[in-house]
């Protein structure tokens, strides 16, 4: 990447380690030890699934999902394919199931009904990152990093054009790349 291709630095390393740390002792106070069954949406969540699940102290399995969508911009009645399947069966498991950031909600909705229609016992949702005024669909976040406002964010797991997923901070894309 080109030194300038992130306009702003919307949370640095050192603030996203505090914060996913904090969200972990939520989890860990919310759960005790009651075991949990973590699913991470791909590609997105990858970072921020790794660092939060080794702030959990209770049992944990850990499985993904990958999942695209279209239809969704404008509308709570588009089709959400899955393009990777679980490969464990999360039947009577508490989930959590883990994204980067929440937009329309289109996809966590799905991927939230899917997952209560194949036995999960609950199914709450993280997420790093939060666009309350993009929702079309309503999702509630338990255990929730930051709301942000519509600004194209990059890093820490987030892609444009499948670029920046590696920075350790979140910043804004400068309108010069996209
Ligand atoms: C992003 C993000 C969420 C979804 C959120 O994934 O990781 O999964 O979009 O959008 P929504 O709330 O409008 O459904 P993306 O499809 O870009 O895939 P990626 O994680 O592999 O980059």
């Amino acid at each position: 990447m080109n030194v300038g291709d992130v306009e702003k630095v919307l949370f640095s390393e050192e603030q996203i380690k505090n914060r996913v740390k904090e969200l972990g002792d939520e989890i860990n106070n919310f759960y005790g030890d009651t075991p949990v069954f973590i699913v991470s949406i791909l590609k997105g969540s990858a970072p921020f699934t790794m660092d939060l699940i080794r702030c959990l102290k209770m049992d944990v399995k850990l499985d993904f999902i990958a999942a695209s969508s279209y239809g969704v911009s404008t509308t709570s009645s588009g089709h959400l394919t899955i393009t990777k399947d679980l490969t464990l069966d999360i039947t009577g498991y508490n989930v959590i199931v883990i994204e980067d950031i929440v937009d329309s909600g289109f996809t966590l909705s799905k991927i939230k009904e899917m997952l209560q229609g194949r036995g999960a016992k609950s199914v709450k949702i993280a997420s790093m990152l939060s666009k309350p005024s993009r929702r079309v669909v309503p999702v509630d976040i338990d255990f929730l990093g930051y709301e942000i406002p519509d600004e194209f964010v990059v890093g820490y797991g987030l892609d444009y054009g499948e670029k920046y997923r590696n920075l350790p901070y979140i910043g804004i894309l400068s309108r010069k790349v996209y």
